[in-house]
């Protein structure tokens, strides 16, 4: 690969077109603005990055049709969990990708709704993907599920809240940054994987991957509340502090928490040395998401 920065963008402009047309026409229907409204532009596409970068790993450069929509639905399981990371009975926060929140920029009822739509959504994407087997898009639809849910992101919230005011030792909050951020990570690798028909010892060194890397990825997100301004983030910066969150700075300082993200850093990549494939993309996805100042 070249210029990974020229990739990403090109797919990024790619995934938001894609995300424009999965929400139907509806005139006059508030919901399905507040929906697109937090399935628009501004996301880094990092979950996409990771499934193409999973297919590419396993099933080299020819594409798939199947990976636009699978893309489509993993942004919108995560624009429902941001939709509702945001509202005031969570974090509530007021900016989001550099705009109000959508409980703001609509109101609190739309915007739990929306969240909800958009999750459901997510999985009749997946059910109607082409060009699959039955059994890989069972195995699509299993794994997004399962990162998404009370097992995986919503556990990682309800861990997330509950600890707020209190501090969690690092085992915990390990364990809470994988659930609320590690899982969806691991599966946007794993399905991007599934669909480019990988081997069993294939996901298990992706899985290995992906689950140093999703911790990377929240802990550098820890890292950019306090590193990073209002203007660059898009969100609040010291939103994590002014709430009294356990983080990684919080536990552990800046320093000790930037050395864990680049340990992280280095645990994915050794696992990908062990995959026999094109890994570049996931290497640079990995590099980029402990130096991304947003
Ligand atoms: C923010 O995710 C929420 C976390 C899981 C840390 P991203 O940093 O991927 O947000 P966007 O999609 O780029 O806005
Ligand atoms: C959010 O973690 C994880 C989600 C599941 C959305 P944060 O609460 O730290 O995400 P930001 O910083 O608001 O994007
Ligand atoms: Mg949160
Ligand atoms: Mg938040
Ligand atoms: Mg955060």
């Amino acid at each position: 690969m070249t210029d990974f920065t020229e990739y990403a963008k090109a797919l990024r402009a790619r995934i938001d077109i894609a995300l424009n047309q999965v929400i139907p026409e509806t005139p006059n229907s508030q919901l399905a603005e507040a929906m697109r409204y937090s399935l628009a532009s501004g996301g880094k596409r990092i979950r996409p990055l990771l499934l193409f970068a999973g297919y590419r790993a396993t099933a080299g450069q020819q594409e798939h049709p199947a990976l636009e929509i699978a893309a489509c639905a993993l942004e919108a399981i995560h624009a429902y969990s941001l939709i509702h990371d945001d509202l005031p009975a969570m974090d509530d926060d007021a900016l989001r990708r550099g705009r109000p929140t959508c409980h703001l920029a609509f109101d609190e009822a739309l915007a739990i709704l929306a969240g909800d739509a958009l999750q459901t959504l997510a999985f009749e994407l997946l059910a109607d993907t082409p060009g699959l087997t039955d059994s890989t898009r069972v195995q699509l639809i299993r794994s997004l599920s399962r990162a998404a849910g009370m097992r995986g992101m919503v556990v990682g919230q309800a861990i997330d809240l509950a600890a707020v005011d209190t501090e969690l030792n690092i085992t915990r909050l390990e364990h809470m940054h994988r659930c609320k951020t590690g899982a969806l990570i691991d599966a946007s690798v794993t399905m991007g994987a599934l669909i480019g028909g990988a081997s069993d010892q294939q996901l298990n060194i992706l899985a290995r991957y992906s689950r140093s890397l999703g911790l990377a990825f929240q802990v550098h997100d820890d890292i950019l509340d306090v590193t990073a301004d209002t203007a660059t983030l898009g969100k609040q910066q010291g939103a994590d502090l002014a709430r009294n969150k356990p983080t990684y700075v919080s536990l552990l300082g800046l320093s000790s928490a930037q050395a864990r993200a680049y340990e992280l850093y280095q645990e994915a990549l050794t696992a990908l040395a062990e995959l026999d494939g094109d890994t570049e993309l996931l290497q640079r996805i990995a590099h980029y998401v402990i130096e991304r100042r947003h």
